[in-house]
């Protein structure tokens, strides 16, 4: 039987040295770090998302900033938004939450927000330098992710990974990181032509698809490491992830549950990627 990975406990590690960090960088600057967060529209997910980066940001010792703007808000009124927080010094940190409605073009809002304050590394410019292995950021659910592994102790030097998803804001800098680590890595997607045999054969399973149990037990290797990102509802409104938890679990050595696992991890990277804001832009 597979051993939870814990990511209540290990991002409340984390928030916990970001928050000691913090206390210190206050006391010997006299900046309080400070993230701004947009919201467009009222997604109820998203909302509760922000809410919890809101709280997370108190717990820490920051300041947080929300605009929550109307659905109807047009592209030119958000990038004038973006364009204030570019220039405002209390603000470290920007983070517009995606999805955004369809009239507005995302790429053209992640490419206004000052690569600075880029907290989610979504920049091109940011995701250049995480592709030479050379950046101030990294993307906070991948970031999360490899902290997960890191708890196991087992090394990715070598290993076989697969990660299954190659969006942007996870399987694509998902795999960079883990190649950063020396894994031989596997990206898989809705082309792949032989999933289940990709997936027997990793030793590091990272799952970012955003389909309810895709991954079945008889999918996984002996042994393997399993990383759930997925947050989806199963045939009777439950949450679960992109794995079939109780399936896996009998063959995994670690897995991470849905929710608690992935989830925790990727707001307390965002902390630690706030207080990194905070420190540049003092080093103008
Ligand atoms: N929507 C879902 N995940 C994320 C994320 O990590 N950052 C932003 N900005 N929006 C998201």
């Amino acid at each position: 039987m597979a051993q939870l990975i814990n990511g209540k406990e290990i991002s409340a590690k984390v928030k916990e040295s970001v928050k000691t960090e913090t206390k210190e960088f206050i006391e010997k600057t006299g900046v309080v770090p400070g993230l701004a967060v947009i919201l467009v529209g009222d997604d109820p997910a998203s909302k509760i998302y922000v809410g919890n980066k809101k709280k997370a940001c108190a717990e820490v010792g920051f300041n947080s900033f929300e605009h929550i703007l109307p659905e109807s808000t047009e592209q030119g009124e958000l990038l004038d938004l973006i364009e204030k927080l570019n220039h405002d010094p209390s603000v470290h940190g920007i983070l517009c939450q995606l999805p955004l409605p369809k009239h507005i073009d995302e790429r053209a809002i992640i490419n206004a927000i000052s690569p600075k304050k880029d907290v989610d590394a979504f920049h091109p410019a940011n995701v250049g330098k995480i592709m030479i292995g050379d950046y101030d950021f990294l993307p906070c659910t991948p970031a999360g992710v490899m902290e997960l592994i890191h708890s196991t102790g087992v090394s990715v030097g070598g290993k076989k990974c697969a990660v299954i998803g190659r969006s942007n804001i996870v399987g694509k800098p998902m795999a960079m990181l883990l190649l950063h680590e020396n894994g031989t890595v596997t990206i898989c997607h809705s082309k792949t032509k032989d999933l289940e045999k990709e997936c027997r054969e990793a030793d590091i399973l990272v799952a970012a698809v955003g389909r309810a149990k895709l991954i079945k037990g008889d999918m996984i290797k002996e042994g393997a490491v399993v990383i759930d990102v997925g947050m989806n509802r199963d045939e009777n409104g439950k949450l679960c992830g992109d794995v079939d938890f109780s399936e896996a679990e009998k063959r995994a050595s670690y897995i991470t549950p849905v929710p608690g696992g992935v989830g925790p991890m990727t707001i307390a990277m965002l902390m630690k990627n706030t207080l990194t804001a905070a420190k540049l832009s003092l080093k103008g």
